[in-house]
């Protein structure tokens, strides 16, 4: 089952909690923090994702753009996040920052940036819960999905296979009704889509259009070998 979430990066922050009310018919909500130093924009803190954790009944997928993301682990934790990912290039102590995540009781999430080579994560695939291939560089919405990400999702998941865990494989940037079912068949499971989703008139409609889009691919079990080994 392919899992959509929207990232509210593209929603009206000033009516955030009527936002995420409208897309309850997704399975997870994306919530994009960011620094202003790890990438080129600043968003939310802890403070709203604990407001917003009584106003969805969607697990809180916090994706973390912001440097030495191990010094708020905690914060987030405890504000209610369901999941936490952190990017590779963010932290030089990437094994000590992933088990600080799972001792803090939450999922663990591993990032990448574009043009991050993928056996960065080889060595802690035994400490995450999802990968999350960013499909544009981080820090806007509304960016151009980077094709040459297709490669990088179809080695992904057979560097998953390899391992015989059960992770999840998340794709962020670009995605839309034409963008989604090529990084399903390349082997993603969990799409993130800010644009396609908020910028649309109706977001309940747009989450509903883009598990159209992907037809019987959306049903597809995840764990499933699908491009090479
Ligand atoms: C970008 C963020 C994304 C962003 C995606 O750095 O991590 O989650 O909201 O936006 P779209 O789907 O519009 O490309
Ligand atoms: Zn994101």
């Amino acid at each position: 089952m392919i899992k959509i979430a929207p990232s509210i990066l593209s929603s009206d922050f000033s009516i955030l909690a009527e936002e995420v009310a409208s897309v309850k018919n997704a399975d997870l909500l994306h919530v994009d923090i960011m620094d202003g130093h790890f990438v080129p924009n600043i968003t939310i803190g802890p403070p709203v994702v604990r407001c917003l954790r009584p106003r969805t009944g969607l697990p809180m997928d916090v994706h973390l753009m912001i440097e030495r993301p191990e010094n708020y682990i905690r914060q987030f934790a405890d504000a209610g996040a369901d999941i936490l990912t952190i990017h590779v290039e963010a932290t030089t102590h990437l094994n000590r920052a992933l088990n600080m995540v799972a001792e803090s009781g939450v999922k663990v999430g591993v990032a990448l940036n574009p043009a991050t080579p993928l056996c960065f994560i080889e060595d802690v695939l035994d400490l995450v819960d999802m990968i999350l291939i960013m499909t544009v560089n981080p820090g806007f919405g509304g960016q151009e999905f980077i094709k040459s990400s297709l490669d990088r999702i179809a080695r992904a998941r057979a560097m998953v296979e390899r391992s015989g865990r059960n992770i999840d494989i998340e794709v962020d940037g670009g995605i839309a009704n034409d963008t989604a079912p090529l990084v399903v068949k390349a082997g993603a499971n969990v799409l993130v889509a800010g644009q396609a989703i908020f910028g649309a008139d109706s977001p309940s409609k747009a989450v509903e259009d883009l598990r159209r889009a992907l037809g019987p691919l959306g049903q597809e079990a995840v764990g499933v070998p699908r491009v090479r080994a």
